[in-house]
């Protein structure tokens, strides 16, 4: 089992066909009743859009909004000192606003004319072969719900501010984006659920939790650190290791925690001449090699 599994509230369709996001007892809406119905229906409409139609609009309420604009101010303040400089100029191509929660279906718009991607609304989980698979067609899938107006700078699960600060704007940079759709294709390219899982473990390390050396200084590409209020502040003082495939598709994470061991690029040449060429070439078989060479080693 992934341990992405756990990250996500299970989404349930009843007999009668309505759909219910089980919250955990910890989670900040879970006592909400108004939350809950909403994020209920939300998980619906995604599990009602049909591919090549528009995405269905989530209604949002006004308190929602203003969680958005909270977040996103204050995320752009600390995204000047952390981000790297691909990322700023990416976030700067793609114009996200900052009042109000974006629309799956515009992030779409916004995005596909600069680097072809374009969003696919998600309830909850996806299943891993789907969710990379359709990376490399371009298809992002991103939930559409936003966290708890409790804890506006705290989730315990993917929210739309993860999906669309964090990953969009990496997704309109043409260097991120090739990233993306490199992972996608080694994903379709293997059959195994153990290279499909080093390769996800890679995601994870990069795309995910991803740092380098930018401006002389440890900068965050990552879009769970660069969607995270807490970690942002954080990411400098975690155990950061070279990058290393090996090291990355094997080491075990905790999705409940800060990441406390994070891998370092010193380039966005050497990210690319790394991962995105291992993603670009990669098959069972190579992939077996490497894990053998670990137990070996
Ligand atoms: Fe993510």
């Amino acid at each position: 089992m992934f341990e992405e599994a756990q990250y996500f509230a299970p989404v349930a369709t009843r007999d009668d066909g309505t759909v219910e996001v089980e919250l955990a007892a910890s989670h900040p809406g879970f006592a909400d009743p108004v939350y809950r119905l909403r994020r209920n229906a939300i998980a619906a409409l995604a599990g009602g859009h049909v591919p090549g139609t528009p995405i269905p609009v989530a209604e949002y309420t006004g308190q929602e909004h203003e969680v958005w604009a909270l977040v996103s101010r204050e995320l752009a303040i600390k995204h000047r000192k952390y981000a790297t400089t691909e990322y700023l100029d990416a976030a700067e191509r793609l114009r996200l606003p900052g009042e109000r929660i974006p629309q799956l279906q515009e992030v779409s718009e916004l995005l596909e004319p600069l680097t072809g991607f374009r969003y696919l609304p998600a309830a909850g989980l996806v299943p891993l072969r789907d969710f990379y698979g359709v990376l490399a067609d371009g298809f992002f899938h991103s939930t559409q719900y936003i966290r708890h107006h409790s804890t506006p700078l705290y989730t315990p699960e993917p929210d739309v501010i993860h999906e669309v600060i964090g990953h969009a704007n990496a997704l309109a940079s043409d260097r991120y984006s090739r990233l993306y759709r490199l992972a996608g294709g080694a994903a379709r390219r293997v059959e195994s659920e153990r290279a499909l899982e080093f390769i996800s473990k890679i995601f994870w390390f990069t795309l995910e939790f991803g740092v380098m050396t930018d401006q002389d200084e440890l900068r965050a590409y990552g879009a769970g650190i660069l969607s995270s209020y807490g970690e942002i502040e954080e990411f400098r003082n975690m155990d950061i290791r070279p990058l290393d495939l090996v090291a990355m598709g094997t080491t075990r994470y905790d999705i409940t925690k800060y990441q406390d061991v994070l891998f370092r690029a010193e380039s966005l040449e050497h990210l690319e001449d790394v991962v995105g060429e291992f993603w670009a070439t990669c098959d069972d078989e190579s992939i077996a090699r490497l894990i053998a060479d670990e137990r070996q080693g």
